[in-house]
């Protein structure tokens, strides 16, 4: 058995006999002779067969010309170079249906929308669309853990089962018995919004450290960027300031981009076919340009004065200090304002989390950071941490949020705790800026979003 991946290129394979397995994915026929495209998902072209009427039983002949697409087959035949796209092909000898497809269930008889797609997920990922999605998803994902890899970093397995809402946003999910009861004797546990507290503690030994899993929020935000479930990377580094942080997510989204857009070439060429839109050129742009980096403030004074200049139009038009950027404000700035990414900084405590550190003004602000890139908006969130244990104590009164709940990391903090910096990125965000598309239903393989629960 080979893989198409593998005899598609290598020469070593040529004129001798080789056995694929894979989909049919296209059929072209005419009377005496035949054309398929097989995919066994190792690549994105899959690989031509070539069938002629002269050398198959009638019998057999006449079965490829009424094969449904997506029966999968074993295919037997001399793996010869096509001389017009360079690429090996097979002359087909033999070949065996190994299981059959229902006629009800045939992709490809006419065009389904996304949205179609997303509620038949079975067919969804047979499409060359999402195949492309799924191998760009692979690579920049093992590229992300390369490169915590190569700097140095711990990887901690944050909880997905938590004791604390560690945004101390009110989103979480709770976690109950199929009796509706607690599992957590007295705590009832929530599923975790979060890892960053966790590596928190960690990164208070082993200096740097990371974390990559699923988090979950409860929020009610239907939007095309918002899941209930969703992956989050949290880097974390003691003796970092926030402004290195920012620096450092912005080498980290550099070398993950540049070397998904050198592995996955073809899927990219796909997409732009099937998308029609130009990403490669857009990703390059972005690998050269230096991100912006302004304080709230600034944003706030550009916002106001691009309204009153009228050169956009928000819904929300009340900006001030205190003002929490929705989308379109996000999307002003670094699509038609500065026309390249973005990290805004030092915003009012008031709209941010507990755990930053608090910058002594009279504005109450706090050293967090949003980055804003084209197309999404937020696509990292962080902060320096606060590591006063008085001041930390004092904000979450502010918040309104039971200390008690978060003793264990309030006395990480009578312990020796080093200032430190660390950011989320949404990793489905990722994949929207990079694959360009729209929703965030289509970068993950099966979307949780509001009231939506399938499969
Ligand atoms: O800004 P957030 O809420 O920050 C945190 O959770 C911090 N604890 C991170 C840290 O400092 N370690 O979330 C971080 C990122 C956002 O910038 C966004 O990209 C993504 O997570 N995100 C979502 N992605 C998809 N669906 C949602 N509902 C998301 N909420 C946040
Ligand atoms: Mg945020």
């Amino acid at each position: 058995m080979n893989e198409i991946r593998e005899v598609l290129i290598n020469e070593k394979y040529l004129n001798k006999n080789v056995n694929v397995f894979g989909w049919i994915k296209y059929r072209r026929i005419s009377k005496e002779i035949g054309f398929l495209t097989i995919t066994d998902g190792s690549n994105i072209e899959g690989i031509q067969i070539v069938f002629k009427k002269n050398l198959l039983s009638k019998e057999k002949f006449e079965k490829l010309l009424n094969i449904n697409l997506f029966t999968p087959v074993s295919i037997k035949g001399k793996l010869i170079k096509n001389l017009r796209n360079n690429l090996n092909e097979i002359n087909l000898e033999d070949f065996t249906v190994l299981n059959n497809v229902d006629n009800d269930f045939i992709l490809g008889k006419k065009e389904h929308s996304l949205e179609y797609l997303r509620e038949n997920a079975h067919l969804r990922i047979k499409t060359t669309l999402f195949q492309a999605i799924m191998k760009i998803r692979t690579t920049l994902y093992s590229e992300l853990i390369s490169f915590f890899e190569k700097e140095n970093f711990y990887y901690v397995a944050a909880p997905i089962i938590t004791s604390n809402d560690a945004e101390g946003a009110g989103e979480t999910f709770k976690i109950l018995k199929n009796n509706d009861k607690p599992f957590f004797n007295n705590v009832g546990g929530v599923l975790s919004v979060s890892g960053q507290l966790h590596a928190e503690s960690y990164a208070q030994s082993l200096g740097k450290v990371y974390t990559f899993a699923p988090t979950f929020r409860a929020e009610n935000s239907n939007t095309t960027k918002h899941a209930a479930e969703f992956w989050m990377l949290e880097p974390e580094m003691t003796f970092y300031d926030y402004f290195k942080a920012m620096d450092f997510g912005e080498k980290m989204l550099k070398v993950v981009v540049r070397k998904t857009l050198e592995k996955c070439k073809n899927e990219f060429k796909v997409l732009e076919s099937i998308l029609k839109i130009k990403i490669i050129s857009e990703l390059e742009l972005f690998l050269k340009e230096d991100f912006m980096k302004i304080s709230y403030k600034e944003a706030i004074i550009i916002l106001k004065n691009a309204l009153e200049e009228n050169k956009v139009n928000f819904d929300e038009k009340n900006i001030k200090f205190g003002l929490d950027f929705g989308t379109e404000h996000e999307r002003y700035l670094t699509e038609k304002h500065f026309k390249k990414p973005v990290y805004i900084y030092d915003f009012p405590f008031k709209i941010k989390s507990f755990y930053m550190f608090k910058n002594n003004d009279t504005d109450n602000t706090v050293r967090g950071f949003d980055l804003l890139v084209s197309g999404i908006g937020e696509l990292i969130g962080g902060s320096q941490r606060e590591y006063r244990y008085e001041t930390l104590l004092q904000s979450l009164k502010e918040k309104n949020i039971n200390s008690k709940d978060l003793e264990w990391y309030l006395n990480l903090r009578k312990s020796g705790y080093a200032p430190s910096s660390g950011f989320g990125l949404g990793f489905e965000r990722l994949m929207i800026f990079v694959t360009k598309m729209e929703n965030i239903r289509d970068v993950i393989p099966f979307p949780r979003t509001p009231g939506k629960l399938l499969f």
